[in-house]
């Protein structure tokens, strides 16, 4: 395909990934304006022709276009050839509407799709550094943008094609004045050339912020509850209304160059075809005896050569946009996790082997950390807060991956493992469970085929969550989550340990299980745990006494090394830390220098 003009060029770089199948389209919009225009360009020449003829009282004309010239050529046949003309213009006109409204279409799915399956394919360290809000705004405003996108090249093809077959007509009809126009015209983009630069590089900025302010928009929303009880809805208010102000400011220049450069444009050009006319009056280059018609085709060409410019200009604007999409995409496809790998048939030992870890280079967080842990055993992890407890944590579940030394499963580095496969013997409970806004029994469930009632209902009994489940007005079928019923923290727990059990794992993490709960919760979870005990691997971080009771081994962290690893009785006497907290008798209330 050919590329009009800069701004498309990069535009189109940037869209044709989400074309897809619709780049075959793109010939046939080609084609569609092409004889368009040309349908067009004769339907204006044989109008002029008609009322120039009634108007002088002739019932026949004289035509010439170029090279092609027939005297006597009787009105009823010319208004026979309006009507033919009119009837071409229309199908073509409706053939490049369809195709531009296909392209549009699977543009925005595949863009819609590609940013969230990108998104939810990338690693952990790359998802967890992604900015609230951000990839709403992403999937909102810059799906639609490229949706936009592909719209408008779509029309500044057309544009473009109409545009030069009605140029090329008018060449035809009248050289002079057309091509004096033309010349006019080429001068005039050129001049205008810097305003499209502001526009890209204000819109550019413009694009920045509305990503700021949508940032800020999501934490407010993830945060209202605190908003509301410290009472500073002015505060965040004001504060958003620093970062809102300069985006305004911005916004305001955007729209004022958008709207002003196609205006100069038009005034500008439609004084070329005046000044074309005056020439050719004037020398006299050409028998003035077209004129007319080739005033209504340059004029008409302009109106094309205005929406060009347009298109131009929203290219411009959109530029940056498709640029940080993309970027994102790139961020997001580089961090994608390999799928494939061994099977892992069952866990037998895990192992880190002098295991270094660091978020931020040069601050390590875990330091050559070995242990061994056999199948089916309860281990506690202990330390103060900082001391990189949830770290050893993620790298435990594969979300991260250590910098240094090795992750061993039954002897074999862990990054090997075909990530099914992980996934289905390392599970999970994070501190604070999220419910989705579903039934009870898709909450268990989370998005897993193949597991029927009777299995969610197993891993609820497991949980000791199922009694609370059958008292609800729905029991399963009840819909929980935001916006509907919530579970209290202790509920929401338990159902966190549901889900991490529908699939029998055989290592099940637990980041402080217990630490927000009440007695009788406390009591439910620590009976689940009992039950666990021997069959399913367990490594629960604690901080309450209580709950490290069922732990066959202790493992103190002290900034991010291996204080004591060892049965309880023994870890009492050789840890300082969890002396101090045996002495608090609960480990949240203990001291923080670790
Ligand atoms: N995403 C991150 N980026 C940078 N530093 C981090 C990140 N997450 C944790 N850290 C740092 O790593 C260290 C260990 O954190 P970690 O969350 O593992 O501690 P923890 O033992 O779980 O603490 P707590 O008991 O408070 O949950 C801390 O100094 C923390 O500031
Ligand atoms: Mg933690």
């Amino acid at each position: 395909m050919k590329r009009p003009g800069l701004p498309f060029r990069r535009i189109w770089d940037r869209i044709q990934p989400y074309y897809g199948g619709s780049s075959r389209r793109l010939p046939g919009l080609a084609v569609s304006s092409i004889l368009g225009g040309f349908a067009e360009a004769g339907l204006l020449y044989a109008v002029v022709r008609v009322a120039v003829a009634i108007a002088a009282g002739e019932d026949s004309v004289d035509l010439s276009l170029g090279p092609i010239a027939a005297d006597g050529v009787r009105l009823g046949v010319l208004f026979g050839l309006c009507g033919g003309f009119l009837l071409l213009r229309l199908g073509f006109a409706v053939w490049g509407s369809v195709l531009t409204a296909r392209i549009a279409t699977e543009t925005l799915r595949l863009s819609r799709s590609r940013v969230f399956s990108d998104f939810l394919h990338a690693d952990w360290p790359t998802q967890s550094a992604e900015r609230e809000g951000d990839l709403q705004e992403l999937l909102s405003t810059h799906v639609g943008r490229i949706t936009a996108g592909a719209t408008m090249l779509s029309t500044g093809m057309v544009a473009f094609f109409n545009f030069i077959t009605i140029v090329l007509s008018a060449l035809v009809v009248s050289p002079a004045a057309a091509g004096i126009s033309l010349l006019g015209a080429g001068l005039l983009a050129v001049v205008l050339r810097p305003l499209s630069k502001m526009t890209r590089r204000l819109s550019g900025d413009w694009a920045a912020s509305n990503r700021e302010v949508a940032s800020r928009v999501a934490e407010g929303v993830r945060v209202s509850q605190e908003i509301q009880v410290f009472d500073v809805a002015d505060e965040v208010n004001a504060d958003m209304e620093r970062y809102v102000r300069p985006s305004l400011r911005l916004f305001y220049r955007s729209r004022l160059i958008a709207r002003f450069t196609p205006e100069v444009y038009q005034v500008t050009a439609l004084g070329l075809v005046i000044a074309a006319m005056a020439l050719v009056w004037g020398t006299g280059v050409d028998d003035g005896s077209q004129l007319g018609a080739v005033v209504l085709l340059l004029v008409r060409a302009l109106t094309y050569s205005q929406q060009l410019q347009t298109t131009v200009q929203q290219a411009n604007e959109l530029a940056p946009y498709l640029e940080q999409l993309t970027t994102q995409f790139e961020i997001y496809e580089r961090a994608a996790r390999p799928r494939d790998g061994e099977p892992l048939g069952t866990v037998t030992d895990l192992r880190f082997e002098e295991v270094e870890f660091a978020y931020v280079s040069n601050v390590p967080v875990i330091r050559r950390l070995s242990f061994s842990i056999e199948p089916g055993e309860a281990i506690g992890l202990v330390g103060a807060s900082g001391s990189g407890k949830s770290t050893v944590v993620q790298l435990l579940l594969g979300l991260r991956q250590p910098l240094g030394g090795q992750y061993l499963v039954n002897g074999h580095a862990a990054e090997r493992y075909a990530l099914d496969d992980w996934y289905r013997h390392f599970a999970y409970v994070p501190q604070d469970n999220k419910l989705l806004r579903a039934t009870v029994a898709d909450n268990i469930r989370f998005f897993r085929s193949g597991f029927d009632d009777q299995a969610v209902e197993r891993a609820a009994r497991l949980a000791h969550l199922h009694d609370e489940i059958a008292r609800m007005p729905d029991g399963y079928d009840t819909i929980i989550g935001s916006g509907a019923a919530d579970l209290s923290g202790g509920q929401r727990q338990r159902m966190g340990i549901a889900r991490a059990l529908l699939e029998n794992p055989s290592v099940l993490v637990l980041d402080e299980p217990t630490s927000a709960l009440d007695v009788r919760s406390e009591t439910l979870v620590q009976q689940s745990l009992t039950e666990l005990h021997g069959r399913t691997t367990l490594i629960i971080v604690a901080h309450r006494i209580s709950t490290l009771g069922i732990c066959d081994k202790l493992m103190v962290l002290r900034e991010g090394r291996l204080e004591a690893f060892a049965a309880p009785d023994e870890v009492a006497t050789s840890s300082d830390f969890y002396r101090d907290a045996l002495r608090l008798s609960t480990l949240g209330g203990a001291r923080g220098e670790g």
